[in-house]
């Protein structure tokens, strides 16, 4: 049987495996969209990066390993016309909200797969169409190692060489004290009644009241105590699916990568484009000791440590790459090539030109980060925004601008600095091949509209030039 041609015939994978795995089942995970997963981020990410990249102008596949209520996948699906998306999760009632929004909304290039991970790992991975990118947010540290190594395994079955596989979990430092909280949240909800979104509500409340009287943890981790005071204002179901499962993990970046190595991926980026960018994520007083280190020969997983450590980071996103005979680092003329070819647009919450001379601070904009604020000056930035406010603008017709044209390098993370703040965007190469079909944007927008109401995911609406949503 040619690979791919079934495996939506596997039956549904309702199993076992879900009693068994620790992770609760009983209410969905609440709606939640995740910019870094789509496609044209991931590549415009990768060919910063200066490696090759998956082809947005040729067929390709993008699967989501713990989908939940799809709305991710089906984003992706809706504004990328050009590909093939597939969500599986082992969620039953997510699956199925899945699907009526997939058929409520006319989206057929995506599939919904009700599976555990082990099982379709078992029963289907060669029967998975070969992936150029598969995605994962918010499971890797929320379930235990047996069904790690099932990720690891479709994975390491299913990524096409050069395939990127993009994953979220809590890393130490910054996640590390949180731990006994977690462990306590988990511990409670046991034999307690009522729901699991009572029963986390019930936890968070104990918590408090062990903060307010002064536990001696709170007091050494101020954290994990704002953390607290933070969880008493979120999404109930939110709160059952990020504290009552079983596992919870903070992992460090140094044993995901050696696992990922195993699935036959090396470590590519970060998928937060500001932490690909050391002067811009890490403090000014760690730039001497990251160059001493680089100057030493530090592995990957030596620097990118310090860098949680510089940052005290609490969660990462990261890429890996599937190795592939060709390697995937572009040479340096290759590199400018790819990213002379890119194109990018201005998003509507950019601020105009005229209105970043009026900011507050005048020369600097600052931009919150979590090392705290980062000063770019605004000269370096007006003028892109300037260009971008006409019309979508090719990177080539930007590095002819006067104020770049000694130093057309500086362009790239300037658009870094401004992806990843929201004012503009990388578009879909394909845009002008593969259109959007009709009414699917309305209906997609309502739908996402409608969802917003009713959970925590802010409004959203879709915006295939860029293969992708934005909060409106
Ligand atoms: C925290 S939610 C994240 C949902 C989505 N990725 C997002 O970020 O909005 C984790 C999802 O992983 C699914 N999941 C957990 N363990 C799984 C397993 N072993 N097999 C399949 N799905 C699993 C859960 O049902 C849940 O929908």
């Amino acid at each position: 049987m040619p690979r791919g041609a079934s495996f939506l015939h596997m039956t549904a994978f309702r199993d076992r495996q879900t009693q068994e795995t620790g992770y609760i089942t009983e209410v969905v995970y609440p709606d939640h969209f995740h910019r870094e997963t789509m496609p044209v981020w991931l590549v415009s990410t990768l060919q910063a990066l200066g490696r090759r990249a998956p082809d947005l102008g040729r067929r390709y596949t993008w699967l989501d390993l713990g989908c939940g209520t799809g709305v991710g996948t089906l984003v992706a699906a809706a504004a990328n016309p050009g590909g093939r998306f597939i969500g599986v999760d082992f969620n039953a009632a997510g699956i199925a909200q899945a699907r009526a929004l997939a058929q409520v909304s006319g989206i057929y290039n995506v599939d919904f797969i009700e599976s555990s991970f082990d099982t379709l790992l078992e029963g289907g991975a060669s029967l998975l169409p070969h992936c150029d990118f598969i995605v994962s947010h918010g499971v890797y540290s929320w379930v235990g190692p047996r069904v790690r190594q099932a990720m690891h395994g479709l994975v390491g079955a299913a990524l096409r060489p050069g395939g990127v596989f993009y994953v979220s979990y809590i890393t130490h430092p910054g996640a590390a004290s949180f731990g006994a909280a977690q462990r306590m949240l988990s511990l409670l909800a046991r034999g307690a009644p009522g729901t699991p979104q009572d029963k986390a509500l019930l936890g968070v409340a104990w918590l408090k009241r062990m903060a307010e009287g002064g536990a001696g943890y709170f007091t050494e981790h101020a954290s994990a105590a704002r953390e607290v005071a933070r969880l008493g204002e979120m999404d109930a179901a939110y709160l059952a699916h990020e504290f009552l499962n079983h596992d919870w993990e903070a992992f460090h970046v140094g044993d995901v990568m050696a696992a990922m190595e195993a699935a036959g991926c090396e470590y590519a980026g970060s998928a937060s484009l500001l932490e690909n960018i050391d002067a811009l994520s890490i403090p000014g007083g760690m730039a001497p000791v990251m160059a001493d280190a680089r100057r030493a020969g530090w592995t990957p997983a030596q620097m990118e440590t310090a860098r949680d450590i510089a940052r005290n980071q609490n969660q990462r996103r990261d890429l890996y790459q599937k190795r592939a005979d060709t390697g995937n680092l572009l040479t340096p003329d290759a590199h400018r090539r790819v990213l002379l070819e890119q194109s990018v647009m201005v998003l509507p919450r950019a601020p105009s030109a005229h209105e970043v001379e009026a900011q507050p601070g005048g020369a600097e904009l600052s931009f919150d980060t979590p090392i705290g604020p980062v000063r770019i000056p605004a000269a370096a930035i007006r003028p892109l925004l300037h260009a971008l406010r006409q019309g979508p603008r090719r990177y080539a017709e930007l590095a002819a601008l006067p104020e770049y044209r000694g130093n057309p390098g500086v362009i790239s993370q300037l658009l870094q600095v401004l992806a990843w703040v929201g004012w503009a965007h990388f578009l879909r190469p394909d845009a002008g091949r593969t259109a959007v079909a009709d009414g699917i944007q309305a209906r997609l927008d309502v739908l996402l509209e409608e969802r917003s109401r009713k959970g925590p995911l802010p409004r959203h609406r879709l915006l295939p030039a860029i293969g992708s949503a934005v909060p409106v």
